[in-house]
């Protein structure tokens, strides 16, 4: 059985108190214990949020890493400083970080080197363009940024790796891929990971789906055969909204 999991991604959003507000009031609600929660906040909120979730089911990610491991990098944060403040998973590639920071997928494969070097679950994201899909090119783009950042892995690092499929055209549009659209791309891509590792690998590997999904649309997205669950923006900045959104399996 594969794993249920709902990240939410805060990205630059909220202060501390709104952060430990909103850790507080997700971890005081009624969500789905069985499945995975995770939050993802800011950078300087995540040793607070840790502390806070202490002792719950609630897990803590970070958006980013280094690809180094130390040293003179102003500014970066390695996958050895999140791993020594409890912070489990790390967001590999999100198509903003692609976009506006010029991340490439070699420099994606490095980061998923160090997260793993480090225990850290990658959260590796991908995702085609609104061009793309137009032009009917999605399934090559999805393709190169799987193979490119990925399938340097050994099949044991591999099956530690949780993917998150994100059309860039759906992220924070308020458009979210139609049940066709995310069950089509999601199984291509977990025939094309077993082309590679195989089908037990392919079947263990858990599969978000990211890009507008929220409480009114999750439960048509989760039921589909290839989606094991969100990558959440917007809507995981509102307690109800994330926990409903973790009740919809
Ligand atoms: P969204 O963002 O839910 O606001 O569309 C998803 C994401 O960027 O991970």
């Amino acid at each position: 059985m594969r794993k249920k999991i709902v990240a939410g991604n805060w990205k630059m959003n909220t202060d501390l108190n709104q952060a430990l507000d909103l850790a507080r009031e997700i971890r005081l609600s009624n969500y789905d214990k069985s499945a995975t929660l995770i939050i993802i906040p800011p950078f300087p909120f995540l040793y607070s949020i840790v502390e806070a979730t202490n002792n719950s089911v609630i897990q803590v990610g970070a958006q980013n890493c280094s690809k180094n491991k130390n040293g003179a990098f102003t500014g970066e944060v390695s996958a050895e400083m999140l791993n020594s403040v409890g912070v489990k998973y790390v967001i590999v590639g999100h198509s903003e970080r692609r976009t506006y920071f010029k991340e490439t997928n070699q420099e994606l494969a490095e980061k998923i080197k160090e997260c793993l070097s480090n225990k850290l679950i990658p959260i590796y994201c991908c995702g085609e363009l609104l061009e793309d899909r137009t032009n009917e090119n999605h399934f090559e783009v999805v393709k190169t940024q799987l193979s490119e950042a990925l399938f340097h892995l050994s099949p044991d690092q591999m099956k530690g790796i949780i993917i998150a499929y994100e059309p860039v055209w759906a992220i924070g549009t308020g458009v979210t891929a139609s049940p066709e659209q995310a069950q089509e791309m999601h199984q291509y891509i977990r025939q094309f990971i077993a082309k590679k590792f195989g089908d037990t690998i392919a079947n263990s590997i858990s599969i978000l789906y990211g890009g507008s999904c929220n409480a009114a649309n999750a439960k048509e997205l989760f039921a589909l055969p290839d989606v094991d669950g969100g990558l959440i923006g917007g809507a995981s900045l509102k307690a109800v909204d994330f926990v409903a959104i973790s009740n919809s399996f």
